[in-house]
């Protein structure tokens, strides 16, 4: 027998930025594997539509209403786990956010709002996830990086930085930790239709010029991402490691 389980059953996950878009995706593709998903955003009502959709498939939905650049808040979160003797077997790192401004004319608290949005959070739920799974024989770990951490994008420089930095920690813990059997990896999204995009998506001029060098000639759908978020989940992935993977219809591939 070769062929690894990808099923997630009997797991729970804790997906941060649940709330819409990939967060939401990941969190009910997961539930479709099987797990149990801990879900964190800081709009109680999207938390509720998502623990609907969860608890529509058959699996459980916990609903932390959080601010993933508050400390307090993301310990808090773990030690409420802790009382409940709710083991997070899988931790995604989604919550993220951008402000477009041209370098020049960022400002020191919209570089610190998207720091601490996109890359301290995600280290601070990795510290505290790997900390557990470490004491409990190990885990996975996925943080959603971007194309924009590999090549330069209109992004603006402050979120490209933050992407570049989750995909050099993602090697950093991944080498750390792989001894205590966590495995950490990254996903890096080209462009998705999510609340976050929708306005960008919608202007046919800059649409138009992300399809020009999207050899697949779409941009991506919510399927397309929970798929290798799943993958890299499970037992499947058991012997992946630091990697990110960038799920782009072949965007970064290309040369001139
Ligand atoms: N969409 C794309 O094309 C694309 C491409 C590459 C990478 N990405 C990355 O993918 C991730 C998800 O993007 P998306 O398009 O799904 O974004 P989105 O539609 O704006 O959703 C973001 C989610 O994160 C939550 N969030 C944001 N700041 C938070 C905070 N401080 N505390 C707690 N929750 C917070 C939001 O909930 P609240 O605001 O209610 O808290 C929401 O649930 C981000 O890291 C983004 O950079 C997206």
């Amino acid at each position: 027998m070769y062929l690894p389980s990808f099923s997630l059953k009997g797991k729970t996950a804790l997906v941060t930025g649940a709330g819409r878009g990939i967060g939401q995706a990941i969190a009910i593709g997961y539930a479709e594997a099987g797990a149990d998903v801990v879900i964190v955003s800081r709009t109680q009502s999207d938390l509720e539509k998502t623990a609907q959709l969860i608890e529509s498939v058959g699996t459980k939905a916990y609903l932390f209403e959080a601010d993933v650049t508050n400390k307090d808040q993301v310990k808090g979160i773990f030690e409420t786990l802790d009382l409940e003797q709710i083991n997070v077997d899988i931790l995604v790192n989604n919550a993220g956010m951008n402000i477009r401004s041209k370098a020049f004319d960022v400002s020191d608290e919209e570089w610190d709002t998207i720091m601490h949005t996109n890359l301290r959070s995600a280290f601070w739920f990795s510290q505290q996830a790997g900390q557990r799974m470490k004491e409990s024989g190990g885990g996975k770990i996925i943080t959603i990086s971007s194309v924009a951490g590999h090549v330069a994008l209109r992004t603006g420089v402050v979120y490209a930085s933050t992407k570049a930095a989750i995909i050099q920690m993602t090697k950093n813990l991944a080498l750390e930790w792989g001894q205590y059997g966590i495995n950490v990896n990254s996903i890096g999204p080209w462009y998705f239709k999510t609340p976050l995009t929708e306005k960008l998506l919608a202007d046919k001029e800059y649409l138009q010029d992300i399809l020009d060098v999207t050899p697949q000639k779409r941009v991506g759908e919510l399927p397309d991402l929970v798929g290798p978020a799943v993958f890299l989940a499970s037992e499947a992935a058991d012997y992946v490691n630091g990697q990110t993977l960038f799920v782009d219809g072949g965007m970064t591939i290309q040369g001139f």
